[in-house]
């Protein structure tokens, strides 16, 4: 099943989405951690409130090389939340990453730039894949073109990562990644709410409204 994640640590944008959309979990970053000046000691079990138990979340971790990265991806596994890692996919995070999931603990491969690069990370094991969409399209390069490359590896080698592309400035983006069949994604709130802005919606609901109103009145569906 199709996994939505919030680009985010704001809790009250979560509550938000989730009352209308199945959130799945949050996906964070040390600069979004960072921004939100939230401890994870606070915002996981607010998170957990929020989204249930059932939800899951991920965290990057913070150390550079290979024996801390694997500590510390264990010791947050070891919190009592449904935690996937974030390794950054570098020659010393995908070390971590082969260590790590040889022992099948769950990781995801961030700060996917290239074609290359993701697909190495598959290969090492990882669960999910996150591919850069935004910040490769301001190279100049393609950032849809890298999923789409991607997922036509993954398929072909039949590997089983699962594509989680971030990083995304507009809706076009998000719908020409989940055109080519991404098993998840996560939107920063500002895309997220774009997502809804059809400028077409609002004055074609409120029409129905003052239709009804001229000749029912106040009453509702039911009592006429
Ligand atoms: O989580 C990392 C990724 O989402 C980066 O997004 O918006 O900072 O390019 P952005």
């Amino acid at each position: 099943m199709f996994e939505l994640y919030l680009d985010t640590a704001d809790l009250a944008q979560v509550a938000r989405f989730n009352a209308c959309l199945p959130v799945h979990g949050i996906t964070t970053n040390p600069s979004i951690l960072a921004k939100s000046t939230q401890r994870l000691s606070q915002l996981l079990p607010a998170l957990t409130e929020i989204l249930g138990e059932h939800s899951q979340n991920f965290v990057q971790v913070i150390s550079e090389d290979v024996n801390a990265m694997v500590d510390e991806a264990e010791r947050l596994i070891e919190l009592p939340y449904n935690l996937v890692v974030k390794i950054p996919a570098t020659e010393i995070g995908l070390s971590a990453i082969k260590r790590l999931k040889a022992r099948n603990l769950p990781v995801l491969a961030t700060a996917i730039y290239s074609v290359q690069q993701g697909f190495l990370a598959a290969l090492c094991g990882a669960d999910y894949l996150a591919p850069y969409v935004n910040r490769i399209d301001t190279f100049g390069m393609d950032g849809v073109g890298v999923v789409a490359d991607l997922q036509l590896l993954l398929d072909k080698h039949h590997l089983p990562s699962k594509l989680l592309p971030a990083s995304f400035k507009n809706t076009q983006q998000v719908l020409d990644v989940l055109k080519l069949g991404v098993a998840s994604i996560t939107l920063p709130i500002e895309v997220a709410d774009q997502l809804f802005g059809h400028p077409a919606v609002n004055p074609a609901v409120q029409q129905f409204g003052l239709d009804w109103q001229s000749v029912f009145g106040n009453k509702l569906a039911y009592e006429v």
